[in-house]
């Protein structure tokens, strides 16, 4: 898994900046545009919300648990809604700011969560986090499935039977290469180069194979009611945050400023955020990664 070391360095980092220029409480996952691009970034974050909400149920009194809530928008989305919302997030940034904004989160693992940390829920969401909980050492030591069965077990054991579970997440995707060919050393612009760019800016996370493994180990306590690809609509935010980010900002550029001792110093650093490249973008575009939306139910 993806300890909060690795989650400070991916969003505490670049909290100040990130809510700078996407404004608090903003989504940091793939929006649902449905192949509209005339809508904006927040409309089709809204859109997702609202997809959210109907397949798993929020509305007044309501309880939903929101693991790996970043800054905390689907948490503000289920509060708007009358419902009562709990995040977990790994990230210290993330945290604070969502407190200040009187949403009730917590710093802990997501994996961990049992009934005795918060009680039972009436619906469970999870949007862009499952790609941390997974590391490359635990799929190498052939855990990655057990890791994920666990966490499904600890989340079916939250709901109650019929109980709902809304899970986006990236996969790869159906062009991924062997793994023994993903290395910063491959050449610039090869499949390998990017997905070991792709590492840095996530380190300690590994994807699921295929939105099948995950579904597979879903199976025993939960069934899936619909699953559909966001790959394009992903495509279409991750352009959006690149052109809000890149807009120009006083504030934002003496927070850079103060990045760059890490920058002269991490090599990490510098490939992670300064390389010039998307690569998520390029990983979605040559499909070495999808990007699934799937809705469960608790099995009865
Ligand atoms: C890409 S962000 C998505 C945030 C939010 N769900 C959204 O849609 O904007 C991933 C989030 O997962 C959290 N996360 C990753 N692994 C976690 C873990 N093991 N426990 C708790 N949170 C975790 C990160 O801290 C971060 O808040």
């Amino acid at each position: 898994m993806a300890d909060r070391d690795d989650l400070d360095f991916t969003y505490s980092l670049i909290d100040r900046i990130f809510r700078l220029s996407l404004g608090e409480l903003a989504d940091f996952s793939g929006a649902k545009y449905d192949g509209d691009f005339s809508l904006t970034l927040e409309q089709a974050q809204r859109r997702k919300h609202e997809y959210v909400a109907e397949r798993i149920g929020i509305g007044p009194g309501r309880r939903v648990l929101d693991l790996g809530c970043g800054w905390g928008p689907l948490l503000a989305y289920v509060r708007e809604r009358g419902g009562d919302g709990v995040g977990v997030t790994l990230s210290s940034a993330q945290a604070k700011a969502c407190r200040r904004h009187g949403l009730e989160v917590h710093l802990q693992d997501a994996r961990e969560v049992t009934a005795a940390d918060f009680g039972n829920f009436d619906a469970v969401a999870s949007l862009g986090a499952f790609e941390h909980f997974c590391s490359p050492e635990d799929h190498a030591a052939g855990r990655q499935e057990q890791v994920y069965r666990d966490l499904f077990g600890h989340i079916a054991d939250l709901l109650p039977a019929g109980g709902r579970l809304y899970l986006q997440t990236m996969v790869y995707g159906r062009n991924m290469i062997p793994l023994e060919e993903v290395s910063i050393d491959a050449p610039r612009d090869s499949d390998g180069w990017y997905l070991a760019l792709m590492s840095r800016q996530f380190p300690g996370s590994f994807l699921p194979y295929g939105q099948e493994q995950v579904v597979e180990c879903a199976d025993p306590r939960f069934r899936l009611l619909e699953g559909s690809s966001g790959r394009l609509d992903y495509l279409e935010t991750i352009r959006q945050w690149r052109k809000r980010f890149g807009e120009p900002d006083l504030r934002k550029t003496l927070m850079k400023a103060r990045l760059v001792p890490r920058y002269l110093t991490s090599s990490d650093f510098r490939l992670a955020f300064t390389s010039g490249v998307s690569a998520n973008s390029i990983c979605f575009e040559r499909e070495l990664m999808d990007h699934h939306r799937l809705v469960f139910e608790k099995r009865g």
